[in-house]
This record gives structure tokens, sequence and C-alpha cells, in this order.
């Protein structure tokens, strides 16, 4: 796809928040991607415009039958003063496979690619430098068309917007605690729990919301058919160490297959820890902490990055892990991976991507 990518520089900058400030996805920067789909021009007319509301018709496709897609990602700046951007294909591998499930279109990867650099140089006054914060970058779809028939949409717009962030939890780096959910489910294989898509995330509120009136931060998810077998956390894959094997739900279709997820498994292969991708069922994990072998357990996901979990609820019964303080492991794989995104351990998986 040779497109120009149009630009439209804002006269109005606006003022950076300060570090304390750094609410996820709270801030945005001064621009944003926006290119249109229709049938006839595919898509077309890539431009970079100042941030500002879309003008929607009412009537639009993705209000009503949410048919939209969307991708988290993160920049960093060095310490040698580069912008990276942290395995930025895989995400646009990904938004195809979600652009694919929910029927829109598939976008050039390697056009969008280039499109998020452009942004990016434009913008890169907006990442912030201090360690835990980054720039969140959201690309998405939505379906366009306005018309009330549940079918296709004929008309999409594809978007990247940016936002400087903190950590995603307000526990921070520390360790949270999770609800394992035994009413609700959140994907069933043959739906859309492999994809990114908005559905998924609504499905998932009602039950949040009752955890979050708890103190849970999040819901840990069981499969939806035996109601016993783990799949993930509303916002991250999942991951436990047992008896010194480190162990994550295998990709069953109702996963989300993260990046995170698959940079973690690969650096804890490259250290011979022994890793399965398997079946994991709640009654495994809960005899695992009866005997003293669940020895750690956290959360791998963007936004989330490593976040260790001190405690899950099941049944009313509350099982703290490690004292309900972060495992060396977790600890090791926070600090690695992060130091790796930030540039200040080598990447020896060549994971970064220079602008
Ligand atoms: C991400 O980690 O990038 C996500 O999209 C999860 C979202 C709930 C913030």
């Amino acid at each position: 796809m040779a497109h120009n990518i149009e630009v439209e520089l804002t006269s109005n900058k606006k003022k950076k928040p300060v570090t304390e400030q750094l609410e996820f996805g709270k801030y945005f920067t001064d621009h944003m991607f926006i290119m249109d789909y229709d049938g006839e021009q595919g898509w077309h007319q890539p431009r970079i415009i100042p941030y500002q509301p879309l003008l929607l018709d009412p009537a639009a496709k993705v209000f009503h039958y949410g048919q939209t897609v969307f991708e988290g990602l993160k920049a960093y700046r060095t310490p040698d003063g580069r912008t990276v951007l942290f395995r930025p294909q895989k995400n646009f591998q990904r938004l195809n496979l979600s652009n694919d499930r929910l029927s829109i279109p598939a976008v050039d990867e390697e056009f969008a690619l280039e499109a998020l650099k452009q942004l990016l140089v434009i913008d890169q006054d907006w990442i912030p430098e201090e360690q835990g914060t980054s720039l969140y970058i959201r690309p998405f779809v939505i379906a366009t068309q306005p018309s009330l028939g549940a079918s296709t949409s004929t008309h999409y717009q594809f978007i990247i917007i940016m936002s400087p962030v903190g950590s995603y939890y307000a526990e921070g780096i520390h360790p949270v605690k999770i609800h394992v959910e035994s009413d609700y489910v959140r994907a069933v294989r043959g739906g859309v729990g492999m994809a990114k898509t908005a559905g998924n995330y609504a499905a998932s509120l009602r039950a949040q919301d009752t955890a979050a009136a708890s103190g849970y931060a999040q819901v840990l998810w069981l499969d939806g058919v035996h109601r016993k077998y783990i799949e993930e956390v509303g916002s991250m894959n999942v991951f436990f160490k047992i008896n010194g094997t480190v162990v994550t739900p295998a990709l069953n279709g109702s996963i989300l297959d993260g990046v995170t997820r698959n940079s973690i498994l690969q650096l804890v292969r490259s250290w011979n820890i022994p890793c399965e991708e398997r079946q994991i069922s709640i009654d495994e994990l809960y005899e695992a902490h009866k005997n003293g072998t669940l020895e750690e357990a956290w959360g791998t996901g963007t936004a989330a990055v490593i976040s260790p979990v001190g405690e899950l609820n099941w049944n009313n019964e509350r099982l703290v892990i490690h004292g309900g303080q972060t495992g060396e492991l977790s600890s090791k794989l926070y600090n690695t991976l992060t130091g790796i995104q930030r540039g200040e351990l080598k990447d020896e998986f060549g994971w970064l991507v220079q602008l």
C-alpha cells in the first residue's frame, strides 16, 4: 500500500501531565492517525490530524452490534535517547486475526506500522521517561456504516491514539488480589475470546464490578464449558509456578494470544526453567496451594506488564500466594522484561523496533 499520509499539525498543543498524574489511559497526545475504508476504495485517505472527537452517525454499526477490534502496545524512550516500540508487528498481526474473526477487512500491517512510526515522530515528546511509565498506543477499527441491519458493515475507520501511562493497577507493581469467577463466563471456544474485541470486555464488567466491591482488582475466568479450567484474567494472561514448573493455560481459541505472554514464555525457556502450556484446573491450583507447591502467580499483559498475584479468592476461600508478596521469579521477569523494553538490557530476542 503506497499511500502518502497527509499531516495536519495542531496549533494548540496540550499541557503534558506530570508523572504522578499518569492514571492509565486518561491523557492523550496531540495527534491521532485515521484512515477510512469503503468497498470501492479499500483503505484510503490515511491522515495524521490533531486529536479530536469523531463525528459518527448514531446508526453507525459499531454502536449497535459491536463490530470493532483494538490493540494495545507501548513505546519507550531508551537511556541513549532512542524511541522504540515493543514487538509492534505482533500487535498488527493480531489486529488482523481479530479483524478476520469480526468480518472486518484486513489492514496492511507494514503500512500500519509505518503510520504509527510517523505519528510517534510527531508526538514523541509525550513519551514519559520515569521507571514504570510508557506511551500506551491504542490502534482500533470501528464499523461506521449508518444502518441498523445486523450485517457486516460496508464502511470502517482505522484509528491510532496514544496515551502516556503509569501502572495499570492502583497496586502498581505490588501483588493484586483476584476473584475466581464461578457464575459468569468470559468466552467460549468458537466465540470471540481469542479476538481483541469490545464485547469480551463489556461481558466482563458485571463480574468485575462485583469483585471490585469486595476488594478484588480483577476476575479470573474459568472455561465456559466445564467451568473448571483456568482461562485468563480480565486484562491479562495468567501464569503459575507450581513445584518449580511454570504453567500457563494453553491457547485454546477462547484465550487471548498475548504478546507479553509469548515474551514471558520465551524468557522462561531461555533460562531453562521447566515450562508448560496446558489445561490447568482450579482444583489443581487449590490442591497445589493446600500442599504448598503453588509458589507464585502473576498476570501478563501490555497494560499490566507483569502483575504479581498475591491472593486468589475461590468459593469464598482465600488462597494467599507467596505470603501475598511478589515472588522471586515474577520479580526477575518484571525486571528483565521492562529492562529490555526500556533499552536498559540487551535486546537478545530482537523485540525492539526503532523509529
Ligand atoms: C492491553 O493490555 O493492552 C489491553 O488491551 C488490556 C486492556 C484491558 C487495557
